[in-house]
């Protein structure tokens, strides 16, 4: 694995390995993505293989122009128009139909395909070096912290990958909003980086996608996830039993209005601005699991704007304990 900062010359030679067939992991606004030719399924195996991830949860391509959007899924959706034309590039993922060019191992057989055009200069860059969709995931192992720093891909994935790109920190730092776009409804699959309300404002009411016996699997939709390595729980009323005796790491909205003891704290954002906040979450999450602790304790987050994908994160974290 090569670690290679994003330069120019750098982020050719990235392309270059894309095209081969290797594995590249990138930056983008949101989190860093972990990238192959999302039209070689030989190369799509790799990702799967290098996060450990099931078979069964599809990707994302990564789009820098309408052309490459145009070759891999129809857009028949009245309202897409206007949510490309508001919102890309940017932290927001549409599942549209796939077109035959895409192949299965990218959408785990499904008729769709999620696309999406990060708002990132080197990620965007690379993929027109690429000249194909790239397919990545976020650049972590399966289930656990997603990476919003080039250290935070190398502490996690090492073996199978060629390159990281050190881009810096993202700024969004919380994955994209994923909708999809049936013929009269748009349905929120994943809250994110692009608050749901923003979305409304331009396209009207979303629905709210709800889980059912029958699609608990449903894509995009695993009740637990994005988990740091020790427990985490939320500060509510029966905290104070299950913390007892233990090192806890607390993390905290902007200050500390808690009358406890915690070993170690770290605020989302002492200003209390809810897109700093965001834009902490994994890195804070990433140290805390790297502290002496054993346990962390979660403030909840008033789930408006950010905040719902914030505690989106913060629940799949604690429904793993
Ligand atoms: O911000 C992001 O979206 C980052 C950056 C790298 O772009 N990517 C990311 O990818 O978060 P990943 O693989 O960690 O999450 C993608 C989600 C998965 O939960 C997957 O199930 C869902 O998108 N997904 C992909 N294709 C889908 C489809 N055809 N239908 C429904 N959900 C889909
Ligand atoms: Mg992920």
């Amino acid at each position: 694995m090569k670690l290679l900062d994003a330069t120019t010359r750098n982020i050719s030679d990235a392309a270059e390995m894309i095209i081969a067939g290797g594995l590249v992991a990138f930056p983008t606004e949101t989190v860093y993505g972990l990238g192959a030719d999302g039209l070689n399924p030989i190369a799509v195996s790799k990702i799967f293989e290098v996060k450990n991830r099931p078979a069964f949860n599809p990707l994302i391509l990564h789009v820098a122009n309408i052309n490459q959007l145009e070759s891999i899924c129809y857009l028949r959706n009245t309202k897409l128009e206007l949510l490309i034309s508001e919102f890309w590039p940017g932290p927001l993922t549409l599942v549209l139909p796939k077109k035959d060019i895409v192949p299965d191992i990218v959408t785990a057989g499904h008729n769709t395909v999620a696309v999406r055009m990060p708002d990132h200069p080197v990620a965007l860059s690379l993929i027109s070096k690429t000249a194909a969709p790239i397919a990545a995931p976020s650049a972590n192992k399966f289930g656990e912290l997603s990476p919003t720093s080039a250290a935070h891909v190398a502490k996690q994935l090492n073996a199978g990958v060629d390159i990281i790109l050190d881009g810096g920190s993202c700024k969004v730092g919380v994955e994209s909003t994923i909708l999809e776009i049936k013929e009269n409804e748009i349905i929120l699959l994943r809250p994110g980086g692009l608050p749901i309300e923003d979305i409304e404002d331009v396209v009207g009411k979303v629905s709210l996608l709800t889980i059912t016996n029958k699609n608990p699997n449903s894509p995009g939709q695993l009740l637990f996830h994005y988990a740091p390595k020790i427990p985490l729980i939320f500060l509510n009323d029966d905290a104070d039993n299950k913390l007892k005796g233990k090192r806890v790491g607390a993390l905290l909205f902007k200050e500390n209005k808690y009358q406890m003891e915690f070993d170690t704290v770290r605020f989302l954002s002492e200003k209390g601005d809810m897109r700093e906040a965001a834009a902490n979450l994994f890195s804070n999450l990433h140290e805390l699991e790297n502290s002496n602790i054993d346990i962390i304790a979660a403030e909840p987050i008033e789930e408006k704007g950010l905040g719902k994908a914030i505690m989106d994160r913060l629940l799949k974290a604690s429904n793993k304990y």
